[in-house]
């Protein structure tokens, strides 16, 4: 076991923590590929004392995989879950009395997050979701109608791979759709923060005191909203997932106001900027290889392949963090109890001893066990929503188009977070 631990050198270092880094796919591939085969578990410390807590980057396949399924050694509570800058951990302390704004399922571990996850884990199971099929087929027709319309040149992520997801959220949520813009302003002043397109603010311009100010005013503004909505469904319930967590009891009790709030706003958030970057993902692969999508439309058995391989290949949730409870060896390293941990999910789903040539994008992958949708007590409550109205979309449009084609640079979100393309100019040919 190494004596001392191996600290990344300050370039590569930079790329890990630098949200412009993560908007330079192949240049962050290559970063972490040369990570991986060089110092697989590896410190990230600032450059600047006290500007963050120094954590371990975890860049393999298998050692993402352990940490992610070993939920008694690497706590997801009480360190930040996300990667955090010191002045935005203590801005939420002081305003919340927790290390993250928001309180929700990623955040909690045993005894509390069974029992919450329990709550809606049958809600969101495939027997169930069958019954809203309809819905989200009649929303994807909707979108794709009003692609048409916007062709045969349009910009795929603002057309489609933007407003469907949220829509898909929204509908699940019981959120009226003039509500919707509301919704995604603030999901993307959560996550979408550290882009100045997406946040819609001009973040970019502000200090960042300023910019937590102002993440701290959307999740206030997320929770009057649902605190609302939670009076509504207890007075008169439906059968959407607003109601179940309106009404859910654990231990005898209603859930305290803050972990109800927190529970609506991570269904509302999680969901749709994440299948709309795995979306723009598989579109973008399409558009790229007209053969495939020739293939594709004369065979619908290949849609299941392309979504897991689109959700891979773009892994848009592109990181989570963990807290080591106690002393472990990894890669060598010697991660103390407390130590704080980046689980790359981008690294691990690129990382060549699991996936053969992983930056190309392979629809016929098999086995695909990638881990963009995490593993173990907190694997993605919503992956087979995601995956059914990724292949319902397509199902859709496949009737609809004859052909597609790139008709400019796609460029990506700049965020260490959440990422994937924020747009994707395409043309259409309408079948
Ligand atoms: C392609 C789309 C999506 C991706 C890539 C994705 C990815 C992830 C990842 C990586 C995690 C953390 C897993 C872990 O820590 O092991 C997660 C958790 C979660 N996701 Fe997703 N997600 C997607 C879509 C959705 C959708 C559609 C919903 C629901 C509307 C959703 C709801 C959640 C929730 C509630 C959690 C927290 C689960 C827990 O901590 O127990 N996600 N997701």
């Amino acid at each position: 076991m190494a004596s001392a631990p191996v600290i990344l050198p300050t370039d590569l270092a930079k790329r890990v923590i630098d949200p412009h880094a993560y908007a330079q796919w192949d240049g962050l591939l290559d970063a972490f590929d040369y990570i991986r085969e060089t110092s697989p578990v590896a410190k990230v410390v600032p450059e600047i004392e006290g500007l963050f807590e120094p954590f371990w980057f975890i860049s393999r396949y298998d050692d993402v995989m352990r940490i992610s399924k070993d939920n008694a050694t690497f706590l997801n509570n009480p360190k930040p879950v996300v990667f955090s800058f010191n002045q935005a951990i203590e801005f939420s302390r002081a305003a919340t009395g927790s290390n993250m704004l928001v309180d929700s399922l990623v955040v909690f571990d045993a005894p509390i997050h069974p029992k919450y996850r329990k709550l809606t884990q049958e809600w969101f199971m495939p027997r169930n979701l069958k019954q809203i099929e309809g819905e989200i087929r009649a929303l994807a027709h909707r979108t794709i109608d009003a692609m048409i319309d916007a062709g045969p040149q349009l910009d795929f992520v603002e057309q489609v791979a933007g407003p469907y997801p949220l829509r898909v959220v929204m509908q699940i949520l019981g959120v009226p759709p003039e509500d919707e813009p509301r919704m995604q302003m603030l999901t993307q002043q959560l996550f979408g923060g550290q882009d100045k397109d997406l946040s819609g603010s001009g973040m970019d311009q502000m200090s960042p005191d300023q910019v937590v100010q102002l993440v701290a005013g959307a999740v206030k503004n997320f929770e009057d909203y649902f605190a609302d909505m939670a009076e509504q469904r207890r007075a008169n319930p439906t059968d959407d997932v607003a109601s179940v967590i309106a009404n859910a009891m654990v231990d005898g009790e209603p859930l305290p106001p803050r972990d109800m709030a927190g529970y609506y706003i991570i269904v509302a958030t999680a969901g749709h900027d994440t299948t709309s970057a795995s979306t723009a993902g598989a579109m973008q692969a399409l558009a790229q290889d007209p053969e495939q999508f020739a293939r594709l439309k004369a065979d619908r058995s290949l849609l299941p392949g392309i979504v897991e391989e689109a959700i891979r290949w773009t892994s848009p949730v592109q990181h989570f963090m963990r807290t080591a409870a106690q002393d472990v060896e990894m890669g060598g390293q010697l991660i103390k109890a407390g130590d704080w941990m980046m689980i790359n999910y981008v690294a691990a789903n690129h990382d060549p001893a699991q996936f053969d040539d992983p930056r190309r994008f392979d629809a016929s992958r098999s086995p695909n066990r990638h881990l963009a949708f995490g593993a173990g007590a907190h694997q993605c409550l919503g992956l087979h929503l995601a995956r059914l109205e990724m292949r319902i979309l397509f199902e859709v449009l496949l009737d609809r188009i004859e052909g597609i084609e790139l008709a400019g640079e796609p460029s990506r979100a700049t965020s260490t977070f959440v990422g994937g393309l924020k747009s994707l100019p395409v043309r259409i040919t309408p079948a």
